[in-house]
Order: C-alpha cells, then structure tokens, then sequence
C-alpha cells in the first residue's frame, strides 16, 4: 500500500489482472506494481459471460494462488457480487477472508453510496480497501449493458462526490472505469489517493487492464483495452504441434524415454 500511495504523483502505477501463481509470477518478475485477483476471472478463466456467479471460495482460492505466485507486489482481492454490502458481519467475514485465509493486501470493492461506511468500517478493522467508480460490471443488469458511465454532468457529480465519500472513508486507492477522460482527471486532480484508470484516458495515476485483454487471450476485448501479445496464438501453435506430433509418431523420442535393461527377461 506504502508502494503504491507514494508512487502517485511520480512513474504511472501499473496493475494487471491475474487469476493462478504462474501468470502472477510473470506478472510480478515485470515488475507491475500491483496485482489484482479480479472478479473478472468469471468470464477470464470460469467460463461465465459475466462476473455475477463468483464466489467467494472462487475468490479465496485464486486470490491465494496468486499470493504465493508474487513476492514484490500488492495482492489485491475483487469483492464478488453481493459478497459485501449485505450485512456488515458478513461483509466483515468475507473480507477478512481475503486477508486471513488467501494473503491479500487488500481488496477492492465495487463502490456506491451503500459502501461509504462499510469502507470506513473495513479501513478501522484493518482492512485495506481500494473503491472503484465508473462502470461497475457488478451492476450490469441494473445498467443494462457495459456502457460508459459518467458522460452527464449528473452522473459526473456523483461519481466526484462519491470518489471524495471513499477517500474520506479511508480508501487507499480508486478504480475509475470506463469514464471521460476529463472526468477522470478531475476526480485525480481532487483526490490526494491514487486513482487507477481502466478505460479513463490517460491523465490519473496509474492504470489496470484484464491479464487475458493485454496478452491476446480473451474471446472478446472490451473497447478500451490494448493486446500487447498473440497467447492464444502461441497455445494454437503448441497444442497442433503436441497432437501433430503424437499422431505422426514424433513424440515421444528416445531422449523423452527409458528402456530398463533390467526388465529384458521380464517375461
Ligand atoms: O475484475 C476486474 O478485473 C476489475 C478490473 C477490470 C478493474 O475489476
Ligand atoms: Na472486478
């Protein structure tokens, strides 16, 4: 958290998605600065078309694969839906799991005026709490699809107060997704935390992508995202060179083998 607060301001902070210990291994070797174990693994690596059904074992489970993948960067656990923001106890608990039981460093929490005090409450406890404003996918049913959000000056001022609600309340960093540029940077401008921008443009602190959007393995990009990479391409071509080779006799080869001597008079 220390990294990545004082890092405002100076280098852009980079973050990337990861679900399993191998990526967040390559992912921290890159030197990112913060990892997170988003709910995005539901259409990532669940198979899901949205983030709805993932649970908070799911969660637990990844969250700590992914701690013992990483040395250097924060860990950052993805609240799934309806995990926090119902009753506080069970939001404490769900949480504190992400800490406790998978090694967080903190989690992140889809933000909206009913997590202003639970955010306080988690900060109090010891919970390090990222928010997040802008699209948030968890809502989509209410929002009716992924669109930007914040393009009036309603909802622009909302999501403004809303940025200053969460830092007052403790937060140490917030997401602002697929926003106007100019909102972003205006929000970045007022607060004193980092903001990480997804589909915000440019001017805030630091900036997330997807792990599967940036390396070329999503199905489905979202607009805003980069591929930096051809993964599936690279999977295509060993997994046809796998089966090419079994079924040509290839593989496997003397050096992949071992004839025991011993068993010459086996039979
Ligand atoms: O789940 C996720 O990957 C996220 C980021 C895109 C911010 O919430
Ligand atoms: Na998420």
């Amino acid at each position: 958290m220390r990294d990545v607060r004082a890092k405002a301001g100076e280098d852009p902070i980079t973050m990337l998605t990861a679900y399993d210990a191998p990526t967040a291994s390559v992912i921290d070797d890159a030197g990112i600065d913060a990892i997170l174990v988003g709910d995005s693994m539901g259409n990532a690596v669940l198979g899901h078309d949205s983030t709805l059904p993932v649970t908070v074992d799911e969660m637990a489970s990844r969250t700590a694969a992914v701690a013992r993948g990483t040395e250097k960067a924060l860990v950052i656990a993805d609240m799934p839906f309806l995990s926090v923001g119902t009753s506080r106890e069970a939001s404490v608990e769900n949480a504190g799991r992400m800490l406790k039981e998978a090694d967080a460093d903190a989690v992140k929490i889809e933000s909206g005026p009913h997590t202003v005090e639970l955010t306080e409450h988690l900060v109090r406890l010891g919970i390090p709490v990222m928010a997040h404003l802008g699209l948030t996918p968890q809502r989509v049913n209410e929002l009716g699809g992924y669109t930007r959000q914040g393009t009036d000056e309603e909802s622009a001022k909302e999501i403004i107060d809303l940025a200053h609600a969460h830092e007052d309340a403790g937060a140490f960093s917030l997401v602002l997704e697929h926003v106007p540029s100019n909102l972003a940077a205006r929000v970045t401008e007022e607060l004193s935390i980092p903001t990480i921008g997804i589909g915000a443009g440019p001017e805030v602190d630091g900036q997330v992508l997807v792990y599967n959007d940036v390396v070329g393995l999503s199905e489905r990009a979202p607009p805003f995202a980069e591929q930096f990479g051809d993964v599936r391409g690279e999977i295509e071509r060993a997994v046809a060179g796998y089966r090419d080779a079994v079924e040509s006799g290839e593989y496997p080869a003397e050096e992949h083998s071992h004839h025991a001597e011993e068993l010459e008079d086996l039979y």
